[in-house]
């Protein structure tokens, strides 16, 4: 394969493209919000904030979003900081968080991991690490709310490595007095910086880097907080683990940062050890080997499809994680899974707060395409004859199953339309029984909301109204052994048998102990919580 030329090539090493994952509340608005500060991409902080809560007045988002003023989408956003061009993929949380969050991390490079100082690791930062940790991307660990009371620092290491199954390697350590956090020791540098200023995290914050030893930082601590940290350091270096940049690029091993987002303390620091750190755009398997980033040709895959960003005309928005290559407005290339020629019409990049038309990106980049309804998630876009096809995007495991009923059977034509297409899409996953019939679909959700999002959509495009019945199921398990059958399987009472989409048999679960009981009754079933497509 031929390599790009020495501009597109200087390009595609200067980008970072990484995902923030965090349990609502952990500050990933507030983080977020203080990088793009950083990188001049926003003056005043409180831009991002405000987008929060009122970009359903500035985009056409789907109306469900303003009725409930929240985001049922994702996205990224591009801003630059000390010559690198960065890219944040939006992983949302709360009650919006989806099967879409965990498809954005397919398309990130890395994962920096929000825990909150006070809360240690949370459920959907464990929910989110696992699926990065499968993929063997780095993690970094951002420690947030450092201004405010926490767990001890020594708890917390301790806490990620049991909880989260990852060794961990402070990159400073928190200098706190009083129930005020003052700075960080910079355990590489050897010094410890002092923060202050910043305007309460409004603007940039100004800082003095200094030996730990210094007389400056022994009168201002005092003795007692100074020999603890001098100790704490010492105890770090006797008896942590030390630091294997090899592991950290295999997800084996997390830096840690501790920092206030709120307040900008630390925040810098993060920034510019994390993009040293982190790498540009790896290689991605695909059925004919893997693809380098630097490669002479485009190449993408699509990850996320978001319908109707405009209601008036019904289209969607196709988000493509560009692989390899370069891209330029309105190239045609090969839509493999569908074995034709399409020209990207219309693409899309996310500035900072912006939607732009883009002429150029890169690999590393996430740009919408417009897509009048001919993409599915995984599909590979590439400008290379002969083709290949990126590693499909798997089906991650609904966590809230329903059945749906049509209220009048005359719109039995649309609801079916519409249960595909939400299906294809990758909003809903679509389940049968045995003897059922195709009335009596079973919907399984990533998030609860997805199933308001599918009355919603089926009622205003489709026209067709539904009644949802909800299931107590919360776990699904796909059966990986080949010729298994169900009939002589050993199950619990609450224990359900489906079909998926595909034709592929799974079971579904009301609690972790009929999991347990079921694979212990049957030694040679094999379980798995995530479905990859071949
Ligand atoms: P999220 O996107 O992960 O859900 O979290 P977000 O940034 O919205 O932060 C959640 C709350 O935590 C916010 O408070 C935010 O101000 C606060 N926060 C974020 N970082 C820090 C920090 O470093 N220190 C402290 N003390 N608080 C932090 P809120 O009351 O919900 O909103 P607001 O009134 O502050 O806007």
């Amino acid at each position: 394969m031929g390599h790009v030329d020495e501009k597109t090539m200087k390009e595609i090493r200067r980008r970072r493209t990484f995902a923030i994952i965090s349990h609502p509340d952990a500050g990933k608005t507030t983080l977020t919000e203080k990088l793009l500060l950083y990188g001049g991409a926003i003056r005043l902080a409180g831009s991002v904030k405000s987008r929060k809560t009122e970009r359903y007045a500035v985009s056409d988002w789907m109306e469900i979003e303003k009725q409930r003023g929240i985001s049922v989408t994702s996205s990224a956003m591009q801003f630059e900081y000390d010559g690198y061009c960065i890219n944040i993929l939006d992983t949302p949380g709360h009650q919006d968080f989806s099967e879409d969050t965990y498809r954005t991390l397919m398309a990130a490079d890395s994962a920096v991991m929000i825990i909150d100082h006070a809360k240690g690791v949370e459920e959907q930062t464990k929910k989110l690490f696992q699926v990065c940790r499968k993929r063997g991307i780095p993690i970094f660990t951002f420690i947030n709310k450092l201004d405010r009371e926490g767990l001890d620092p020594f708890e917390l290491m301790e806490e990620i490595e049991t909880v989260l199954g990852i060794q961990s390697y402070p990159m400073n350590w928190p200098v706190r007095l009083g129930g005020s956090f003052l700075g960080i020791y910079d355990r590489k540098m050897m010094h410890m910086e002092l923060f202050s200023g910043g305007d309460h995290g409004q603007s940039l914050v100004s800082s003095v880097k200094r030996s730990v030893e210094d007389q400056v930082f022994r009168d201002l601590l005092g003795d007692d907080a100074h020999n603890k940290l001098i100790e704490d350091i010492s105890l770090l270096d006797m008896a942590g683990d030390a630091f294997e940049m090899n592991k950290v690029l295999k997800g084996e091993m997390t830096p840690i940062f501790f920092g206030s987002a709120m307040t900008n303390f630390g925040v810098e620091n993060f920034l510019q050890e994390f993009l040293k750190m982190s790498t540009p755009p790896m290689p991605r398997a695909s059925d004919v080997g893997e693809i380098n980033a630097e490669s002479d040709f485009f190449s993408g895959f699509i990850f996320k499809i978001q319908a109707n960003m405009n209601p008036t005309h019904r289209d969607r928005i196709a988000f493509l994680r560009i692989c390899s290559g370069k891209f330029t407005k309105g190239m045609n290339v090969n839509h493999v899974q569908a074995g034709k020629q399409v020209k990207l019409a219309q693409p899309q990049q996310f500035l900072a707060q912006d939607r732009e038309i883009v002429e150029e990106a890169y690999a590393g980049d996430i740009i919408g395409v417009f897509d009048p309804g001919i993409f599915r998630i995984g599909d590979t876009l590439c400008e290379k004859s002969p083709q290949f096809r990126f590693e499909g995007i798997p089906v991650f495991a609904p966590e809230h199953f329903a059945r749906v009923y049509i209220k009048n059977s005359l719109k039995r034509k649309q609801f079916i339309k519409g249960i595909d297409q939400l299906s294809e899409e990758g909003a809903i996953q679509v389940f049968h029984e045995k003897d059922s019939m195709a009335q009596k679909l079973i919907i399984g959700v990533v998030g609860i909301l997805q199933l308001e999002v599918l009355e919603y959509r089926l009622k205003n495009e489709y026209g067709a109204e539904i009644t949802i019945e909800h299931l107590p199921f919360k776990y699904i398990r796909w059966i990986e052994t080949e010729g298994f059958n169900p009939e002589k399987a050993r199950l619990t009472l609450d224990t359900k048998i489906l079909w998926d989409s595909h034709d592929n048999l799974v079971l579904v679960f009301q609690n972790e102990w009929s999991i347990r009981t079921v694979e212990e009754r049957n030694k040679d079933l094999v379980l798995s919580d995530i479905f990859s497509l071949k």
